[in-house]
Order: structure tokens, then sequence, then C-alpha cells
């Protein structure tokens, strides 16, 4: 620290930080973290059997989308330079196991070879991983009947996991995005994704995946709650804080390129320590109860949505996140090409 030599009349150094705080100009060239566009994902729903697209109710704004919507969507995007999305596929058939999630002509599958078909290397496509909007009881694995109890089965998940994830290569998938937190399917995916050639597919993992209320939204938007029981066999306490570093440990070790926190804002003190930790790229994703509070209240006139918007998604970054997924990055870019935020 250094010794200041004068002080004002008031007897205060003379040290004033509002000087940099004057006008928009000044507040910029000196702003710590910035976010662009370039550095958000979009999650998309993509419905099977769906005529163009439909509202989703309580994710005010956001729609389920038909593969021609989509592509027009993505088209959108593009103008906007956000050049990522996440997909999200909602199935017209499920069942037990979840066969619909590794079909050949399964309704991701066709999303990206058609999105890919239009724009090619324009578009990083993502894919989540996953069984829930697959299977008939909801969860994000397999069912096995231990006595009277039935439990997630890890081992008989992580290969269907490495099938799904497999097909999604075949499609033409940038990046698979395991989101089921089983044990070990990071290196089940890329070991599979390996032996098939698609050495080039990236995985980023769902690693410090939280059981959270904040997915209320989602689950309602891809029909995906579990019919019994809840995900805390397998996502995480939201009070552990050591054991996302041995979550994201593992990932690395099994081959994962980016992880992932989730969710984000109530998980930056998590976002931080990961990043400080390790050498990875870190995604945070602000998921589906971030989006629907903040759109809520701005509806209610309780909050300025894009002050609110802007803010969270700096801090976000300012937590050490590299890539943020969330259902605002095509708004935030439209505000940012029209000007209109802080
Ligand atoms: C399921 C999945 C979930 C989300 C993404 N994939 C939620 C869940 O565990 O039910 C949440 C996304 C959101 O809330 O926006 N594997
Ligand atoms: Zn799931």
């Amino acid at each position: 620290m250094r010794i200041l030599p004068e002080f004002t009349k008031y007897g205060f150094p003379t040290v004033r930080l509002r000087r940099l705080r004057k006008n928009r100009i000044v507040r910029d060239l000196i702003a710590e973290v910035k976010v662009f566009p370039s550095s958000l994902v979009m999650p998309l729903f993509v419905k099977e059997g769906l005529m163009e697209r439909e509202p989703i109710d309580g994710m005010p704004g956001q729609e389920r989308l038909s593969i021609n919507a989509l592509i027009r969507e993505v088209g959108e995007l593009l103008d906007l330079e956000v050049r990522a999305i996440l997909l999200f596929g909602v199935p017209s058939m499920k069942d037990e196991f979840g066969s619909s999630a590794y079909d050949r002509d399964g309704i991701v599958q066709k999303a990206v070879r058609e999105v890919k078909k239009n724009f090619g290397e324009e578009i990083t496509v993502m894919t989540d991983v996953c069984l829930c909007q697959y299977t008939s009881h909801g969860h994000c694995g397999i069912i096995l009947e231990k006595g009277n109890r039935k439990i997630i089965d890890n081992d008989s998940t992580i290969e269907v996991l490495a099938r799904i994830a497999l097909s999604h290569a075949e499609a033409g998938a940038d990046v698979v995005a395991p989101s089921d937190m089983m044990d070990g399917r990071v290196g089940a995916i890329r070991k599979a994704l390996d032996e098939a050639g698609y050495t080039d597919t990236a995985i980023m993992s769902y690693s410090v995946k939280y059981a959270s209320s904040l997915y209320g939204p989602f689950r309602n938007a891809a029909y995906s709650k579990p019919s019994f029981g809840d995900r805390r066999s397998y996502q995480m306490d939201p009070r552990n804080m050591r054991e996302a570093l041995r979550e994201v440990e593992l990932d690395i070790l099994e081959g994962a390129d980016i992880v992932m926190v989730k969710p984000a804002s109530w998980y930056l003190d998590i976002v931080s320590l990961i990043k400080n930790h390790f050498n990875v790229p870190v995604a945070a994703y602000s998921v589906s109860g971030e989006y629907t509070m903040i759109k809520i209240m701005a509806e209610k006139g309780l909050i300025d949505e894009k002050q609110a918007v802007w803010e969270q998604l700096h801090s976000v970054r300012r937590a050490g996140a590299d890539i943020i997924i969330t259902y605002y990055a095509k708004q935030y870019a439209e505000w940012i090409r029209d000007g209109e935020l802080p």
C-alpha cells in the first residue's frame, strides 16, 4: 500500500474514484470485463412433429421450434453474431429406455443435419446429451429395480449416453454436452467418439450440475419432469463446493474439453473456484429459472429488464466464465445492435 501524501480539506485522500465514472465513455474504457455475443450460446428447443413454433408456458419469449423454424432462427442468430446454439430435443415418442434419444432419425439428429446442411461451419452446434426428455419416467438414466427400490443405474446409462453422443456426432454436432451427471460418462463418450473416428468432436461436460430448483421452467418446456422421486441421487448437493473440484478434475481426466457450472447466478463462487483451479475453458449456464425470474419481474414492471440482463451476464463473466449459455443470448445481441444497453 502506497502512503498518500495529500489530503482534501475534509481530511480524506485526494484520490477520487468517481473521476473514472463520470460518463459512459470513461466507464467503457476501464471496464474490467465485457460480454459480446461471440461468447454466448443460445439454447433452443426443437420439437418433433411441430408445425412452425409454439410458445413455452413459463418461459415468456421462448418457443419450441420445428426444424424449419429452427433454420430461420439460426439465420437470425448469425445476423446478430451469436454463433453457437445448444440443442434440446422434444421427441414425440418416449419409452422406458429412452431409445428415441439415439435414433438416427430422431429429432435432434435430423435438426443437426439440417442446420449443418444450411450453415456449415458458420455455426457451432452443441447438443445436450441426456435421457430425461426421452424416457417415460423422466429420469436422466436407466432404471433398475433393487428389491422394492428403483435406482438410476450408472454403468448401463453411460453406455446409452455414449450411443446418443455418437449419433449426434454422426449427424454433424460440433460439441456434445452430457447433462446427466452419471459417473464416468465423459470417458465413455470420448472413447466411443474416438473409436468411430470422431476425434474432432468436442465434449462440453455439465461437470458441476447442482440439483437446483431453478430448472423448473425447463422441465415444463421439455416435458422432462421425473415422474417419481427427484434428481438428488445424481445431481450435486447445493451445499457442496469442494466436490465441484472433484467433478471437474475427473471430467478433465476423462477428456472434457470444456467444463460447465450450472446454474450460474447462485453459483458464482463455484464458477470462480473452477476458473482459478483449472486451465480449461469454463462455461456457465444461466438456466431457465434465472431467465424467468427476470422476465416475470420485468413484466410486472419491477425491474429494468435490459439492465438486469446486462448486470447478470457481466457478473457471470466477472466470476470467470468464458462461455455463457443463456436464453437471453438473442435479445442481448439485439440490444447491443440497437445500442440499448447501459
Ligand atoms: C436435463 C437438463 C436440465 C437442464 C438442461 N438439461 C434440467 C434437469 O436436470 O432437469 C436445465 C436447463 C434449464 O433449466 O435451463 N438433463
Ligand atoms: Zn437429464
